[in-house]
């Protein structure tokens, strides 16, 4: 593709007006949006108006105009995003404390299944915080195999298959609908961790048969650094499941200040504390945007965006690790080089901004709503630079052409 093509696909493109609404620093190509995604303007306004109308005119009446409300109603409104039902989705806490909470929760559920399944390779943190669940579960197991053995691995033991849906590093996408319904044939439950796959590739968890997941509200969400995570439990589950992490607010009474513990009824017992109702409010925002969205648009685009650096890529000869079948990918697109954490720097010096996974992965973020083709068709030009100019091995290294 030229650069003219690439253009001419912009002035096409009807997402095109989405980008007016993001805060984007000049010179900067961001392809890390699915990590930290920019600052919606609207999250800008949205936070002035909560410190200044709502903390600091209303005080502690906020609380009953619209802040205790506000997991639910955030909550209300990511489930559209991810083929739930409002009553099936809550924001609050990070990501890790609610898989903390539902792994928890599954192995509690049925004595005769102690095992959380999961793969190599997992996101950090899922496996870190399985290993923190079932070591507060008597006789839990967690057994972690290769992504290939995943399937074969369920049995009569498995309380819960947990994997990210979209992996972190290659991109690569689980078949939903597949996977649950073999994890439901052995008597497993499912929890996906949706944090590479909300606002990045259409989900539909009721038609999948999901059980359980949690995902990141700072990444595609564009809910701003550190927001609170959203929790999804199916409809079906919501009565059998409770909450290790049973703090008040999940309580089914929480002014009642009674010392026994009782679950509130449906998504309100996956509280812990008081809510953060700042996080909230640009979390709120971010996800106001995705709500006015065409999610098709999104994904057909997203996909455009991968053939623009992917065909750059193979002119350069670098190993792509995402799958090239968009089906079978998230929306990030990741390359393998000895040589990764030193490219990386230099293509941030050139103002590309990207980032690296260790030990040998270049990983760039593709991400509709505010990224050009055109911007995608210059970074792939400046990762040309780098490379066949071996500028990388030079720390000092700054692209000669200026960013636009
Ligand atoms: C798959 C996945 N899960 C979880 C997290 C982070 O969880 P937390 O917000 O609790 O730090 C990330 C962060 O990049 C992630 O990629």
């Amino acid at each position: 593709m030229t650069f003219e093509e690439a253009r001419a696909l912009d002035a096409a493109d009807p997402l095109a007006p989405w980008r007016a609404r993001f805060a984007l620093p000049q010179g900067v190509i961001y392809l890390d949006g699915n990590s930290l995604g920019p600052l919606p303007h609207a999250a800008r306004d949205t936070l002035a108006r909560t410190v200044e109308r709502e903390w600091g005119e209303r005080l502690i009446r906020g609380w009953n105009e619209g802040w205790m409300d506000a997991p639910a109603r955030v909550g209300g409104k990511i489930a559209r995003l991810i083929g739930a039902q409002a009553h099936e989705v809550t924001v609050g806490d990070s990501t890790s404390t609610n898989l903390f909470k539902l792994l928890v929760a599954a192995l509690r559920r049925d004595p005769a299944r102690r095992t959380v399944l999961s793969e190599a390779g997992n996101f950090p943190t899922d496996l870190h915080i399985a290993e923190g669940a079932v070591g507060c579960v008597p006789g839990a197991v967690l057994k972690i195999v290769a992504r290939a053995d995943v399937a074969a691995a369920l049995g009569p033991e498995t309380a819960v298959l947990l994997l990210t849906h979209v992996h972190y590093k290659t991109a690569e996408r689980w078949d939903m609908p597949a996977l649950t319904a073999t994890a439901h044939a052995a008597g497993a439950l499912t929890l996906w961790d949706l944090s590479h796959s909300t606002g990045a590739v259409q989900l539909d968890l009721n038609r999948a048969g999901a059980d359980l997941a949690v995902g990141c509200g700072y990444k595609y969400l564009n809910g701003g650094p550190g927001a609170p995570a959203f929790l999804y439990v199916a409809d079906h589950l919501q009565s059998a499941l409770s909450n290790a992490l049973s703090g008040w607010m999940g309580h089914a009474e929480p002014f009642g200040f009674a010392d026994a513990y009782a679950p509130a009824p449906g998504m309100k017992r996956w509280l812990t504390g008081t809510p953060a109702v700042l996080g909230l409010a640009a979390l709120e925002a971010g996800v106001d945007l995705w709500t006015e969205v065409d999610q098709a648009q999104v994904w057909a685009k997203s996909a455009r965006l991968f053939d623009i650096l992917a065909a750059a890529g193979d002119a350069l000869g670098l190993e792509c690790v995402t799958p090239r079948d968009p089906a079978r990918r998230g929306s990030h697109i990741s390359f393998r080089h000895r040589h990764a954490w030193e490219l990386t720097q230099a293509l941030i010096a050139g103002g590309v901004i990207g980032d690296f996974r260790t030990p040998d992965i270049i990983r760039l973020g593709l991400t509709p709503l505010y990224l050009r083709h055109e911007d995608v068709w210059r970074a792939g030009e400046i990762m040309e630079d780098v490379i066949r100019t071996d500028a990388w091995r030079d720390p000092a290294y700054a692209v000669r052409q200026a960013v636009t």
